[in-house]
């Protein structure tokens, strides 16, 4: 079978597609044919050797790289309950966290990261490791569900998001479409940002209430000041890290919520200001993608409210390459995937 691997820290020309042997099923493993995978920006950190910071990669190369990934249970070890041959499922993004509060040890868990991740014809995982994809829902888009959509769900719903409240999003990419939709469903108003006009027509589409061009208009907080009556948000789904962390905290209203998840502006050594997230009582909740109880949770809220993840633009297997080129470039809006050509 096929694999992509990881080989260094060299950027994607250490990406290569490569004939590695069937693995192994244990007792308590399922072996998945992957039919689908997605992208997440965390991605292309991987290939020059993960996040500043984040001590949880695994060193010793090749990595199989992406978290994010959609199959057919095609066998199953003997001592396995949850799953049997032709369910079709995804693998959850930590690998052992499945209720509770995040550990430490389960840090270690993350697929495409810490472990071997899904970019790969067949993977096994402990049967514990995976979820059912929601009725209706194609491979497809079950790959797009992983990494971005439990992210904005555990970041929404931590905030007990209530309807009439209002949430911010930054930019148009795959965590903040998924938290557009999520909030949409709460009943919450929602103000989203992005560099394009084009892009924030389309977010309108899906019921963005309020847009703002943050290229057009540097001091965005002082708008989504002015669109809440001088008040602020409740939550900022933050994914703007150092370069957007204190107009967020200008954005969110006293005693208001910003969800720390994203470093799309870079990791710059000079440390935002804390001093207003003090004086207005803000809760900053770091959000490190979510449980298995959140993503069974997420998808019951998917099959009820008929949500459909936003694809932007899907790639073959044998272009993985090209599919990372064009995650860099930013020019989608919503998720990019991958696909075999000859699924479902
Ligand atoms: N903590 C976690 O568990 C977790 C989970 C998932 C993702 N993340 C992080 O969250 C961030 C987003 O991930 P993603 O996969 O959704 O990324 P993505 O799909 O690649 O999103 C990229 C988009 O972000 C927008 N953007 C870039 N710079 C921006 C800026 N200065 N201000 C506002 N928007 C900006 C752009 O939108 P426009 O083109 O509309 O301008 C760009 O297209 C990344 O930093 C990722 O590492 C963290």
């Amino acid at each position: 079978m096929q694999s992509y691997q990881i080989t260094g820290p060299t950027g994607l020309d250490a990406l290569t597609l490569s004939d590695v042997k069937e693995p192994q099923v244990g007792p308590s493993d399922v072996l998945v044919e992957m039919k689908a995978w997605s992208l997440n920006y965390r991605d292309l950190a991987m290939p020059h050797g993960g996040y500043i910071g984040n001590d949880k990669v695994k060193t010793n190369p090749p990595l199989v790289p992406l978290s994010d990934g959609a199959g057919e249970v095609v066998a199953v070890g003997d001592a396995v309950t949850r799953f049997k041959v032709g369910d079709r499922v995804a693998g959850i993004f930590f690998q052992r966290w499945l209720g509770g509060e995040l550990t430490g040890e389960q840090i270690g868990s993350a697929l495409g990261g810490a472990i071997d991740g899904v970019l790969a014809d067949r993977v096994v995982f402990h049967e514990e490791g995976c979820v059912s994809i929601p009725n209706g829902f194609s491979y497809e888009q079950a790959a797009t569900l992983p990494c971005a959509a439990v992210t904005a769900w555990q970041a929404l719903t931590l905030g007990n998001l209530k309807a009439g409240q209002t949430v911010l999003l930054l930019g148009t990419g795959g965590v903040s479409i998924f938290a557009l939709q999520f909030a949409k469903t709460f009943g919450a108003r929602v103000i989203i940002t992005s560099s394009s006009d084009e892009k924030l027509e389309r977010a309108k589409q899906l019921g963005a209430d309020e847009t703002i061009n943050y290229k057009q208009l540097p001091e965005w907080q002082e708008r989504v000041l002015e669109l809440t009556g001088g008040v602020g948000v409740d939550n900022v789904i933050e994914v703007g890290g150092a370069g957007t962390l204190e107009r967020s905290f200008t954005s969110a209203r006293v005693s208001g919520r910003v969800s720390l998840i994203g470093v799309l502006t870079g990791q710059p050594d000079n440390n935002p200001s804390p001093m207003m997230a003090l004086f207005k009582r803000l809760t900053l909740q770091g959000i490190y993608v979510g449980s298995r109880d959140m993503f069974e949770a997420m998808n019951l809220a998917i099959e009820q409210n008929r949500i459909e993840p936003i694809i932007d633009r899907t790639f073959g297997f044998e272009e993985a390459r090209a599919a990372y080129e064009y995650l860099q470039s930013g020019a989608h809006f919503g998720k990019i995937t991958i696909t075999r050509t000859d699924v479902a």
